[in-house]
């Protein structure tokens, strides 16, 4: 085995090891795309080893809010590593009762219970667990059509201890889906009182981005109170600021029972997750016979996580970013409305709030080469990871700190990737549209050939 250090991987043993080790077609994209090794990053732009700079509108679909390598983030992290980067549990450790704080004076007094996971999917199956456990007889959850809450298949399934199981296997949740926005099918859902909760995103995100009617939170809210329904709102990609509020249920006014939060809890730095929970649920969880300690709990957060995570709640609060994302957010979903409006050929609508923005496109065709021109313009743009969808939605999530010129020139450059688009034939969109839907299952040599003699541009 070679004594090799990310200093000495060059582009083309990367882009090797990647196509042998991970994805063949994504790095035989990444290589026919040109995509550049990254080298450093800090605030809005990502830069790459020739020195050439990309500004970040993807920003790791939420999780870079307060900018790359923000510097007080950074010196919390660095501060921890050097002196305890200890884990819980079984430790008392200095940064978790920080973060603790620092989450009660940000969140809805109520939410003062904390879970820590190290992804946004394994506090959704905490969440689950507690429900579960607080619930007891309810087998049944209703979920909103195009949500995400993660991919995990359920590590309980394959553990052999029964009494970590007993009270959640077997399980196949028995699963009630609405359609988004659609309080009246949650309030259905509800009536025969055997629902244990509602999994709910205050703003749609994964592929679609949309923004619910002002009504259907504090309705499904309501919904939940009058049949004894715990109410979960997953804050993974909302919370902290980006949609212009602190928290996307604040838009409504509603305190829902859990809080999910991650991705930007930590400026980027380490991955951690939390699910808040009112006393209430967890006094709940524990009258069950099947509570024990830990329960809801894994064994890795670490302290060094926890610091970044205060770290970047003070910095959040401290520089008012909702504000900012209001504000700045502005001129964006102005930009992209106009957008959408010059070319309605390509576009459908511009859904967004704060900086939670997109573009709807009429095709996964017209995301990807909007998403290739604008790379080609040194703009990194959010991809929907999701070809198989109608109008797959490509999102713009810089961090709440970027500058207003900033975005200007994003404009600018959609502008001219929109024009470069208009001059492409329709037959050219469905044909790129059949190609990408058949990408992992085509030879990625054959697929790249294809996309190459359709798209005639030299990559
Ligand atoms: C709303 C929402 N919930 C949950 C998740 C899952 O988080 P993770 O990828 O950290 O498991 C995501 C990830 O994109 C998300 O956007």
């Amino acid at each position: 085995m070679s004594a090799t250090t990310a200093a000495t991987w060059d582009r083309q043993r990367i882009l090797t090891a990647l196509g042998r080790h991970w994805n063949s077609t994504a790095a035989l994209m990444l290589a026919a795309t040109s995509r550049q090794v990254e080298s450093h990053a800090r605030g809005s732009e990502v830069f790459a080893e020739d020195g050439s700079a990309y500004l970040d509108f993807a920003g790791s679909y939420g999780v870079f809010l307060v900018g790359h390598q923000n510097d007080a983030v950074r010196a919390a992290v660095l501060d921890a590593l050097e002196r305890a980067p200890a884990a819980l549990p079984g430790t008392v450790h200095p940064a978790a009762a920080d973060l603790f704080a620092q989450l009660t004076e940000v969140l809805p007094a109520q939410l003062d219970r904390f879970t820590l996971g190290c992804s946004g999917a394994e506090v959704s199956e905490a969440a689950l667990r507690a429900v579960f456990l607080a619930r007891p007889g309810r087998r049944k959850v209703v979920i909103v059509d195009g949500g995400y809450h993660g991919k995990t298949l359920g590590a309980l399934t394959v553990l052999g201890q029964e009494e970590h199981r007993r009270d959640f296997l077997p399980r196949d949740p028995d699963l009630v889906t609405v359609a988004p926005g659609d309080a009246a099918a949650v309030r259905r859902a509800l009536a025969g009182g055997d629902v244990a909760a509602v999994f709910v995103e205050p703003v749609l995100g994964g592929a679609y981005l949309r923004v619910p009617p002002r009504e259907f939170l504090p309705e499904v809210a309501r919904a939940c109170q009058e049949s004894g329904t715990l109410l979960v709102a997953d804050e993974i990609q909302t919370g902290f600021g980006r949609t212009g509020a602190l928290f996307a249920i604040e838009h409504s006014g509603v305190v829902p029972d859990i809080i999910l939060l991650s991705k930007a809890l930590t400026g980027g730095f380490l991955p951690v997750a939390v699910a808040a929970m009112t006393g209430d649920v967890l006094e709940a969880a524990r009258r069950s016979p099947d509570w024990h300690p830990g329960v809801l709990e894994g064994t890795v957060p670490s302290g060094a996580a926890m610091a970044a995570a205060a770290a970047t709640i003070r910095e959040v609060r401290s520089r008012d970013l909702p504000a900012r994302a209001e504000r700045v957010g502005k001129a964006l979903r102005e930009g992209l409305r106009e957008a959408v409006r010059r070319h309605p050929r390509h576009l459908v609508d511009a859904p967004g709030i704060g900086l939670m923005t997109g573009l709807r496109t009429r095709n996964p065709s017209v995301e990807n080469l909007i998403s290739m021109q604008m790379a080609a313009r040194g703009i990194h743009l959010g991809h929907s990871l999701n070809e198989q969808m109608d109008q797959p939605v490509l999102r713009f999530y810089p961090p709440l700190t970027v500058e207003a010129a900033d975005i200007q020139r994003v404009l600018t450059a959609l502008e001219e990737s929109l024009e470069w688009l208009d001059r492409r034939p329709a037959w050219l969109m469905e044909r790129i549209t059949w190609l990408l839907r058949r990408q992992y299952r085509l030879p990625p040599a054959l697929v790249l050939k294809l996309m190459h003699s359709n798209l005639k541009v030299n990559w």
